[in-house]
Parts: structure tokens; C-alpha cells; sequence
């Protein structure tokens, strides 16, 4: 094992600048090098920038931000590191360009320092034989922003020697990072399974299906994601991130799902690269700058509810889960509800579930008595359809058949007053058919909730082509009275967040069963590498392998993307009985736990 005490790290921008301020973090030595004086600026600048904003919001000291520098040589030109221990380049993503830089570091470092590359995509084995050193070449890939996500992928090519694995694993360690340590294929983990969702979103927003505010919104509350897709495109860089995803689509078996959408490639061209050229996805206080500020495609505040129509009273057909929730919600927004079941004995059993459900906001002092017993008071009880001829508007969240539906929409139509607004919470079948099943589609609209719906701020409000625009403001209204995010978008098989979510977990499926990785460190990279909440396998035990399923097999239907096929090794699981947590069994065992 080498004691690795001085690094290099070669090309200062969106991530090299990042890596240097890790390595100055913990102590060591960093000869930070870059192609001019200019490129060499900007970089310092970049590395200033993120220092003095961790001294500003009070996560390091003045005077360990001035050590932190103290550490830094900047340097022009390769030919300064001479004498480090382990280099790691992170200029752009070209192979050609990379092989040049590497035959160079094989030239100008000593024979033991060991060359890395921070490579998203690029084959790693085709970096190292541009050297005489392959056995000393690694792929040791951070995360954006460096200094704050937890994981490192180690990348071990065939000749990569074991020494060397085991020296860059204590260097991370030292770095305080969590390091997986896999073999070399297109996109590793977590950019394999990322970079088909973020292409997913941008093909949304060419087809105007829904604005970036709303993407971005949508997979935020929906999924508890620390960025939307488009403002992470930002973040990358779009010229990184069309290098990457032109990467993985040569290298990766041509999935379509990675052949970069055009848009994207338009915005490159016309310099629009995200944060750091100060528009992207989104237009920024200036370059470099994490601070947006509003431009032309920024919606002005209230035209979205222009000429929506009042509602005061609500009716809400069904007795599961979804109808439970928002039942409370509507009544803690102060909406008269009458709620309507199949039975005496449902109806009981769903006002004792409201009750179970305000009883505890009491406990937690989060309501008081008075007010529960007045929001119990604004439920009606009842067993029969009709008693909704009077009210304003209607959700309906009955079992997800679209035959049951159907004919609920028929009856709704002969009952319900003209005007009123007819929504469906359904998180999968076509609005367009609930729509049709009245005479009165202008009228029909999607409130897609999330479960539970007390606690989850998003609803999807989904328009088909019949939808008046007057109903969908309406719609809207609702949400912002309910306290809720309502986010538009057009009636799709799976929406915003389902649509953008479920391939994703389906493709951590295909790797599990390709063998590349474990479930634990696929979870760990989706979890240290991308901030997300959970990591796929966790997700899917929670919601469930058999609703998985059936909305990745919609998906599929719908879109025809071959690379939306479910994955061989869910289909079996669901059909074994190990459905997740409910079972006790999915990915993982659950029982005793
Ligand atoms: N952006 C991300 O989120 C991200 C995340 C992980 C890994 N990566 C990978 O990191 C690498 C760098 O990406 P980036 O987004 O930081 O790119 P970037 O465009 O922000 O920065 C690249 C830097 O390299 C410099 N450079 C170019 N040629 C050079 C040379 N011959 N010698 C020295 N410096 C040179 C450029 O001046 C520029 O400052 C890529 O391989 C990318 O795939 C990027």
C-alpha cells in the first residue's frame, strides 16, 4: 500500500473544483491543475465560491476555509504533478480527450502514483490502456455537489490491481465517504439508473406534456426527491449530461430510453448548459450561481385558477384508503363532504378510520377536540348516489376497475347538477374513459392524490382533451384550498411522478437480476449518491412488487418502450407470493422485523 499524502486533480470545473475542496477538507495536499489561466480562474473561483458559502451558512470556520486553501497549488498543464500519489481527472466527457490526458499522466507521474478517472460513462478499461499502466488505473467516480453526497463508486476494471483497489477504498474512507466498489459498465450504478428518468423528463417538457416547474414539483412532494429532474439536469451540466446519456446509448445495448432527447442537444448548442453558464432548465442569478430568478417561462402567480367556479360542497364516492384520506382533507379545509359507500356497514367502518385518524392529530396536538368534532360534523353519511345531486363537485375513488368506474360516471351524470365538476383519483387507468362514460366531458378531470393524502402535498390534476379549461382552473383552486401542490399535466398512462418513477425502479430490478450489483448497494447509491429518500428495492417493498407491476406493465402498454418491459425477475416474485412488506417478503425478508 502506497501512503497517499499529496493529490492531483486534473480540470477544475462543475466536479473537479468539488473533489479538490474534499481533499483539501481532510488534510490533504492537492496540486489542482487546469488548461489556462483563465480555465485556472475560473476554477479558483469556483472552489472560493463554495467555501465561502460553507463559511456563510456556518459549516466552516473562516479560518478552516483559509487552511483548506493553504492546501491548494493551482497550476497550469499536467507537467506539476510530478510528484502526487493518486491523481483524478475531471475534465469533460470525451474519450479521445481523456486517452490524451492519460498517455500524458502516464508520462509525467511517477511509476507507483495511481491515475483515476471521474468518468460518468466512458469505459474506464479503454481509459487505462491509453497508458503503460492499466494495473494502476481505477475509475473513482463522486457525486454532485462533491463535497455533500456520501458515495463514491470505485470502478475496477479487469487489470485494475487489487492493491490499488484496496488503497483507493482507505483513501475514501480517509474522505469520509461510502465507497461501492463494482466492475466497469456504462453509467455504473446510480447514473444507469438516473439518467433514463432525467432524459424521460426533458422528453416531457419537449412535448409540452408539462411545464419544469411542475416536473420538477411532481417528483419532489411525490417522491421526496431533493431536486426535480430538470433543475438536477442543471446541476450536471446539460453538456455533461448529453455526453453521458450519448455515452450509455452506445455502450449500454442502444436502450432508446438514453438516446439524448433533442431538446437537449439544442440547448447545448445554443449555450444554455445549466447553473454554470447561468441558464438551463431554468435561468440563474448568473454563472455559477444555484440562485434562480424568474424569466419568461415563469407562470405569473394566480392565472392558473382564472375562472374557476366556487365550491363549497364535496361528494366523495368510495371506502378505501384513498376516500379515507380525503374525506379528512377536505373536511379540515372546511368543505361540507357527504361521503358515499355501498353500505351501512362501510360507511361505519370509514367514519370510524376518520375518527381513528383526527383522534390521533389530536393527540398530537395538532387539533383540538373542538375542532375535530366540527370537521366530523361536516361529514354527511350515505349510502345512495343521489343524495349527491346538490353538491358542486365530486370525487370518486372507488376500486381501480375501469367497468366499475364507467358506470359510476354514467350515474354521476344522471344525478349530479350541470356544472359540477367530476373528478377521478385513478393512478392509472385513461381519464378520457371515465369522461366519456358521461355527457358532460368538459366537466371530467384527474385529482390524483398520494398516498397517505393528509400527509402528501402533491395532487396530479390531469386534463384529457375534452377538459374545459374552466374546470382544470377549477380543479386547481380546489388544490390550493386543500393546502395541496396541484400540478397539470395531460391524461398518460402514469402521469408525471408514476411515469418517471416506475421504469426507474424497474430498471434497479433488471440490474439486480443482470448480477451487477447487490440490492444493499444498489439502495445505498440511489440513497448517498442522489439524496433520495429510499433506495429502489426498500421503495418497492413498500408499495408493493404486484402494484409495481401493474403500473409498470400500463407503462408498457401504453408507450410500447421496449425498455419499459417488466423485469423478468419482479413478474416471478410477484407470481411467488412476495409481494413486500404486506407479505412479509418482497426484495427482503420482513418478518421478525
Ligand atoms: N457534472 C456532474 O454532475 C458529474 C458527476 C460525476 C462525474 N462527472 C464527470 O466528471 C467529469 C467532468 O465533468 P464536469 O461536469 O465537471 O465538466 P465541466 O465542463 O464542468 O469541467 C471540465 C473542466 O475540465 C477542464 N479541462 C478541459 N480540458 C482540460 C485539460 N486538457 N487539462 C486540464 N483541464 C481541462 C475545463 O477547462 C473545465 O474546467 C466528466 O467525466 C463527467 O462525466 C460529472
Amino acid at each position: 500500500m502506497v501512503g497517499i499524502n499529496t493529490v492531483g486533480v486534473v480540470g477544475l470545473g462543475t466536479m473537479g473544483a468539488g473533489i479538490v475542496e474534499v481533499f483539501a477538507r481532510n488534510g490533504l495536499n492537492v496540486v489542482a491543475v487546469e488548461i489556462s489561466d483563465g480555465a485556472l480562474d475560473r476554477g479558483r473561483a469556483n472552489l472560493t465560491g463554495s467555501t465561502d458559502r460553507a463559511v456563510a451558512k456556518g459549516k466552516l470556520a473562516a479560518e478552516d476555509r483559509d487552511a483548506l486553501l493553504a492546501r491548494v497549488d493551482f497550476q497550469v498543464g499536467l507537467g506539476a504533478l510530478a510528484e502526487v500519489d493518486f491523481v483524478i481527472e475531471a475534465v469533460p466527457e470525451h474519450l479521445d480527450l481523456k486517452q490524451k490526458i492519460f498517455a500524458e499522466l502516464d508520462r509525467v507521474c511517477k511509476p507507483e502514483a495511481i491515475l483515476a478517472t471521474n468518468t460518468s460513462s466512458l469505459s474506464v478499461t479503454e481509459i487505462s490502456v491509453a497508458t503503460h499502466r492499466p494495473n494502476r488505473v481505477i475509475g473513482v467516480h463522486f457525486f454532485n455537489p462533491a463535497p455533500v453526497m456520501k458515495l463514491v463508486e470505485v470502478i475496477k476494471t479487469v487489470v485494475t490491481a487489487d492493491e490499488v483497489v484496496a488503497d483507493v477504498e482507505a483513501l475514501c474512507a480517509r474522505l469520509g465517504k461510502v465507497d461501492v466498489t463494482i466492475a466497469d459498465r456504462a453509467g455504473f450504478i446510480a447514473n444507469a439508473l438516473l439518467f433514463g428518468y432525467l432524459n424521460h423528463a426533458v422528453a416531457m417538457v419537449e412535448a409540452r406534456y408539462a411545464t419544469r416547474e411542475d416536473i420538477d414539483a411532481a417528483m419532489r412532494l411525490g417522491c421526496g426527491l431533493p431536486m426535480g429532474p430538470l433543475a438536477l439536469m442543471d446541476l450536471i451540466g446539460l453538456d455533461t449530461a448529453y455526453e453521458i446519456l450519448d455515452t450509455m446509448y452506445r455502450r449500454g445495448g442502444r436502450d432508446r430510453r438514453h438516446a439524448p432527447a433533442p431538446l437537449l442537444k439544442q440547448m447545448v448548442t445554443a449555450g444554455l448548459l445549466g447553473r454554470k453558464s447561468g441558464r438551463g432548465f431554468y435561468t440563474y442569478e448568473k454563472a455559477g450561481s444555484p440562485v434562480v430568478v424568474a424569466d419568461e417561462l415563469t407562470p405569473a402567480e394566480g392565472t392558473s385558477v382564472e375562472g374557476a367556479r366556487a365550491v363549497g360542497t364535496v361528494g366523495v364516492v368510495g371506502s378505501g384508503t384513498m376516500a379515507t384520506g380525503i374525506i379528512e382533507v377536505f373536511t379540515k379545509a372546511g368543505f361540507e363532504v357527504t361521503s358515499v359507500t355501498r353500505g351501512g356497514e362501510k360507511s361505519a367502518k370509514l367514519c370510524e378510520a376518520l375518527k381513528v385518524n383526527l383522534n390521533k392529530s389530536v393527540v398530537r396536538g395538532r387539533l383540538t377536540e373542538e375542532e375535530r368534532d366540527a370537521i366530523l360534523n361536516r361529514v354527511t353519511w350515505s349510502t345512495n348516489l343521489e343524495h349527491l345531486s346538490d353538491v358542486d363537485m365530486v370525487v370518486e375513488a372507488v376500486v381501480e376497475e375501469l367497468t366499475v368506474k364507467k358506470a359510476l360516471f354514467a350515474s354521476l351524470d344522471e344525478i349530479c347538477k350541470p356544472g359540477v365538476v367530476l373528478a377521478t383519483t385513478t393512478s392509472s387507468l385513461p381519464v378520457i374513459e371515465c369522461a366519456m362514460a358521461t355527457q358532460r366531458p368538459a366537466d371530467v378531470v384527474g385529482l390524483h392524490f398520494f398516498n397517505p393524502a393528509p400527509a402528501m402535498k402533491l395532487v396530479e390534476v390531469v386534463r384529457t382533451i375534452r377538459t374545459s379549461s374552466s374546470t382544470e382552473a377549477t380543479a386547481l383552486a380546489v388544490c390550493d384550498r386543500l393546502g395541496k401542490h396541484g400540478v397539470r399535466c395531460e391524461d398518460r398512462s402514469g402521469f408525471i411522478v408514476n411515469a418517471l418513477l416506475f421504469p426507474y425502479l424497474n430498471d434497479a430490478v433488471k440490474m439486480l437480476e443482470a448480477s451487477y450489483a447487490t440490492a444493499d448497494d444498489i439502495d445505498y447509491a440511489m440513497k448517498l449518491g442522489c439524496g433520495y429518500p429510499m433506495g429502489p428495492f426498500e421503495l418497492l417493498d413498500v408499495v408493493g412488487l404486484d402494484v409495481a407491476l401493474a403500473i409498470q406493465r400500463e407503462l408498457y402498454l401504453e408507450l410500447r418502450e421496449p425498455g419499459f418491459s417488466p423485469a423478468p425477475l419482479l413478474e416471478h416474485l410477484v407470481t411467488a407470493g412476495y409481494l413486500g412488506r404486506k407479505a412479509g417478503r418482497g426484495f427482503r425478508d420482513h418478518t421478525g422485523r
